[in-house]
């Protein structure tokens, strides 16, 4: 969904595609949640936001419920929900099938990190991102299976990140996400049987003012303008439109996958997140080589600028 030139919200989907369907978000609040949550929304879903912050999440859900069409079948209702507690996701569930009925869809997208090089991580500091990115997932994700998608099928979209070649500065979330990724090829072949799919949208380098305010001092996003094929960031608004995608019924037959929705920056192989202390690179020598190093060039660069 995107604002059209008029500022009005257009979506390429079917309007009311979602109208008899209750859908779960969370981190629904901002970012990308908040636009996965207004297209579900916009095509008529009923949807419950969760995430930690309550005051947050009940003026976006205010902010979202206000721009519902007169007579939509659309509504909105926010939770506080720390996805890493267990009796809390159970309490999430329990509201969304006392306020709604049923739970269609699960979106996966609640999760967080900070920066930092792997050396530096404490291990409260790993275990806070693991919990929250692949044990809250894997809470949320076993709570709807049993207290309502066993017994009536359903579809869980997760969002990942793009970390196929490793993740720099982000050693946590790159290992908390790669399980997510194979946890749900395991989810989908376990519940396929049971009219359940459940796939993953990889985000690419996405801008935000959540994600914005987040990096802000690391200016991430102007950084790695350069090496994105596309020259320009992805939006909030195209991650959603995969995620409705792979919810509806267009993608039936999708199950266990993992969508890339990342303008092909991947393939261009270079890291948006720098390797730390890479200019420092030790001679490397093999017999009687020594190849160059990067800082034999940087060294060089130098001594010719004295020049
Ligand atoms: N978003 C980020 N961290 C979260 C958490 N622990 N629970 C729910 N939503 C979140």
């Amino acid at each position: 969904m995107a604002a059209s030139a008029t500022g009005k919200v257009c979506s390429v989907f079917k309007s009311g595609l979602f109208r008899d369907s209750v859908a779960i978000v969370t981190g629904g609040g901002t970012g990308i949640g908040r636009a996965i949550t207004r297209e579900l929304l916009h095509l008529g879903c009923k949807v419950v936001i969760a995430s930690r912050k309550a005051e947050r999440l009940h003026q976006a859900a205010d902010e979202m419920r206000s721009e519902l069409g007169e007579g939509s079948t659309a509504d909105i209702k926010a939770i506080q929900c720390n996805i890493r507690e267990e009796d809390q996701v159970k309490t999430l569930i329990s509201y969304t099938l006392d306020t709604f009925g049923r739970i269609d869809c699960l979106v996966n997208n609640g999760g967080g990190q900070f920066m930092s090089p792997a050396k530096d991580i404490t291990t409260k500091g790993w275990n806070a991102v693991i919990n929250t990115n692949l044990t809250g997932t894997f809470q949320m994700c076993r709570e709807v299976y049993n207290r309502w998608m066993r017994d009536n099928g359903g579809s869980i979209v997760n969002i990942t990140v793009d970390n196929w070649n490793g993740f720099p500065q982000f050693v946590h979330t790159g290992a908390a996400r790669a399980g997510v990724v194979n946890m749900s090829k395991t989810l989908a072949l376990e519940w396929a049987k049971d009219g359940i799919r459940i796939n993953n949208v990889a985000a690419g380098t996405i801008y935000s003012e959540t994600a914005a305010a987040n990096y802000g001092e690391h200016n991430i996003f102007v950084q790695c303008l350069p090496d994105m094929p596309t020259k320009r960031l992805g939006t909030v608004e195209e991650i959603a439109a995969a995620v409705c995608f792979l919810l509806s019924p267009a993608a039936a037959f999708i199950n266990g996958e993992t969508l890339k929705v990342d303008g092909a920056a991947s393939l261009y192989g270079r890291q948006v997140f720098r390797i730390p202390d890479h200019e420092k690179s030790k001679p490397y020598t093999w017999g009687k080589s020594r190849a160059p190093t990067l800082k034999d060039y940087y060294d060089d660069k130098a001594s010719k600028s004295k020049l």
